[in-house]
């Protein structure tokens, strides 16, 4: 039997329109209006197109976007004083500076220079300590929707045998650390993971964040599971390219008891978890309780 399609698309809609109907209430009730400061260095076209879909977003759920782009050549000096200004701005409630960087920039000095109560990326040091320690804090936003999509599939991830393949900061570090905060039973492979087919036939929740086409094959996953593809990967197809996930969509869908396609999977669910990182930093700057999303 072929596996339950997860529709992130129309689970982030669900999720953005709950954002807005929150955020349009504490405007009303509060005067308070969620600000986000996206700031762009240069002309990457697949940061510009990201940014540009963050900005629709925050507009949508009414919220104020305050973007930045800066040229190519900035210096590190130069985006930390932005940085610091926004940070220092009672109007901005988050920021979100979009990696890669240009090669002068050191991502790793930016990323510190953020406000940890700003930070909607959840990228901060003090906020993964944050997550690893389960204190409350800013957690990063494609993991949260992981989380999100495999609810959809188990209302309780408690007991559950999880797989998280890669161990990013971005992805499956914090990915893993919000599995252990729901109680799953959880295991980080990646590059030197020996075995990983026969690791990934035990799992109940296979969360692949790989970066490589179409790696892990419908051999590989356990009858039944749920698979949440975290890839976004180009590839030449004929004449023109596509977007394939790290799984093989083709082979998973006749073994998994769900799955996530690329596109329309773990992509939109990103944004839309921004929007919630974004409303719950305003709340909690404003002194105001976490909202209900
Ligand atoms: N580049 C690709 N994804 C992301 C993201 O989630 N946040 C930031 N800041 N940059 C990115």
């Amino acid at each position: 039997m072929a596996a339950r399609i997860i529709d992130g698309k129309a689970i982030a809609a669900e999720l953005r329109a709950a954002v807005g109907a929150e955020t349009r209430r504490l405007a009303a009730e509060r005067g308070l209006v969620p600000g986000l400061a996206v700031v762009l260095v240069g002309d990457n076209p697949a940061s510009k197109a990201y940014v540009g879909s963050k900005s629709r977003a925050v507009v949508e759920a009414g919220m104020r976007p305050l973007d930045h782009h800066l040229p190519a050549d900035t210096s590190e000096d130069a985006l930390i004083a932005l940085v610091r200004k926004l940070n220092a701005d009672p109007a901005v409630h988050g920021i979100l500076v979009q990696l890669p960087l240009p090669p002068q920039i050191d991502a790793s000095r930016i990323i510190a220079s953020v406000d940890p109560d700003k930070d909607v990326d959840g990228f901060h040091p003090l906020n993964a300590g944050r997550l690893a320690s389960g204190l409350p804090g800013l957690a990063p936003c494609t993991p949260l929707g992981c989380i999100k999509l495999a609810k959809t599939v188990h209302a309780s991830l408690a007991g559950l045998e999880a797989i998280v393949i890669g161990r990013s900061n971005i992805v499956g570090k914090p990915l893993a650390q919000l599995l252990l905060a729901e109680n799953a039973t959880v295991t980080i492979a990646h590059s030197r993971t020996r075995d990983l087919p026969a690791l990934c036939r035990r799992a109940d929740l296979l969360f692949a964040a790989i970066g490589r086409p179409e790696m892990v094959r419908g051999d590989w996953i356990k009858p039944g599971a749920a698979v949440i593809d975290v890839g976004i990967n180009r590839v030449a197809d004929g004449g023109k390219s596509r977007i394939v996930g790290d799984v093989c969509f083709a082979e998973a869908v006749t073994v998994a008891g769900a799955i996530t396609p690329v596109p329309g999977g773990v992509g939109p669910m990103t944004i839309a978890c921004l929007l919630v990182n974004t409303l719950r930093a305003a709340c909690a700057q404003a002194g105001l309780a976490a909202p209900g999303v």
